[in-house]
This record gives structure tokens, sequence and C-alpha cells, in this order.
């Protein structure tokens, strides 16, 4: 099975707002795709909604085949450990542990020995961060903050990758480094999704798409202009 993520005919509504409307779309093994947009135009809401972090108001979503319809929240967050890695547009970590701690978090509830601190520790040096293993959410800065919730979400090489403007309060150098790693994680079969306002980051995925007006539309590039 090569598909590993699929929305079928996606509607989301918050009250009478229509944020996203008929979106269908499938994310193949090892391909990255960039979603472009304005700000507000639904970007978050449709990766949480990929993230099985919120339900469409309509239409289907399929992981791995599996219509989640039917699940209860027991089981999302079942299959949500199993394939999802979430970087999230405002980090999201836990204020009561450290930068170490929270990379870890993931792994808290699947043993998988002690090689699991190397790995977060490794992930954190490869972010430039060794120096703040042991400090706190509030004690970092905001492109700190995102680096750390990109080493969870790579911890435990989740099949699905989605990422919300990861680039985003990076200086270029460690920018390119995010990307890197993101787009890498192709090599190793899983699908990829990053929102981001960054052509640069773009145009090195695979396919991008503009949503606009609830649709997704992909952009094609005329390589025979430039
Ligand atoms: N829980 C909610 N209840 C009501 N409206 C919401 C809710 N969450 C988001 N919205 C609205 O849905 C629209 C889309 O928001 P969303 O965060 O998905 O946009 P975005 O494309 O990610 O924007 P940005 O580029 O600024 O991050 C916005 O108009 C927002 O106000
Ligand atoms: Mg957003």
């Amino acid at each position: 099975m090569n598909t590993l993520l699929e929305l079928r005919n996606i509607e989301k509504k918050y009250g009478d707002d229509v944020i996203i409307s008929k979106v269908s779309f499938t994310l193949a093994k090892g391909t990255a795709i960039a979603i472009i947009g304005h700000s507000g135009g639904g970007k978050t809401t449709l990766l949480s909604i990929m993230g099985l972090l919120q339900r469409a108001t309509s239409g289907n979503v399929l992981v791995d085949a599996i219509d989640i319809g039917g699940l209860d929240s027991y089981q999302l967050a079942n299959l949500r450990g199993q394939y999802l890695g979430f970087v999230f547009q405002r980090a999201r970590l836990i204020n009561s542990l450290t930068a170490l701690e929270n990379v870890m978090a993931p792994a808290w509830f699947i043993r998988r020995g002690d090689k699991i601190e190397q790995q977060a520790k490794d992930l954190l040096e490869r972010f430039g961060l060794s120096h703040r293993l042991d400090h706190k959410p509030q004690e970092l800065s905001l492109g700190q903050l995102r680096r750390i919730s990109l080493a969870r979400a790579l911890l435990l090489k989740p099949p699905i990758l989605l990422a919300d403007e990861p680039t985003n309060d990076l200086d270029p150098a460690l920018a390119k480094e995010v990307a890197e790693c993101l787009l890498t994680a192709r090599t190793e079969g899983a699908g990829v999704v990053i929102v981001t306002h960054d052509l640069n980051l773009a145009n090195q995925t695979d396919q991008t798409f503009h949503l606009e007006n609830g649709t997704l539309k992909p952009i094609i590039y005329d390589n025979a202009a430039s």
C-alpha cells in the first residue's frame, strides 16, 4: 500500500463559516508536499484534520487505508502514536518538562529501551540545542521551542510527518537544517506535509498546493520558462 494518508471530500465549518471545502488529497510513501496560502486560509485547520487532532465536518480521512470515521478517541490516539509526527505552529510543549524530557515524551508510552534518550540527545545536538537539554519551555526562545517540537516529532520516525510552518523564527542556517531533516525523512519512506510561507522550502518538495477559498489547487511549475 503506497498511500499513507487520504482525504476524501473533506469539509470543515466553524459555525456557518466554511473553512475547508471538499478537499481530496493523497499522500504517498516517500513524498513531501507543501501547502501554501494566505494567513487565516485554513492551513492549520487542514493539517490538524490530517493529524487526527480534530474531526472534519464531513468527508473521510484514511490513515494507511483505515477510515478513522468509526474510531473512538482511544483508537484515534493509538493511530496517532503509531503513524503521526506533528510539528505545531505553536510549539505546544509541556511547560513542566525540560527540553530533553519534552522530546522524549512520545516514547514514554512505547518502551523502546535506553537508546531512545541518546537518540533524543542526538536530535537536539543536530539542532544546536545540546546546551539547553535541561531548560524548560519558558526559558527558551521561539526558534528553540520550534526545534524541540521538531525533534519530538522525529524521534520515533513516524511514517507521516506533518509540519506547520517549521522554519518560522529560525535563522537561515537552522532553517536549512530543519528543512533537510524533514525532506530526508522521505528516503526512509515517510510521507511529509509542510505548511509554509517559505517558497524556497516549498520548492524543495515534490508538489506544492495552494489552499485558496477552502480548496487545494496544485501549483504547476513551468520549469521550461525558468
Ligand atoms: N476553533 C475555531 N473556532 C472558530 N474559528 C476558528 C477556529 N480555529 C480556527 N478558526 C478560524 O478558521 C480560519 C482558518 O484558521 P487557520 O488557523 O487554519 O488558518 P491558517 O491558514 O493556518 O493561518 P496562518 O497562516 O495565520 O497560520 C481563521 O479564520 C480562524 O479564525
Ligand atoms: Mg496556521
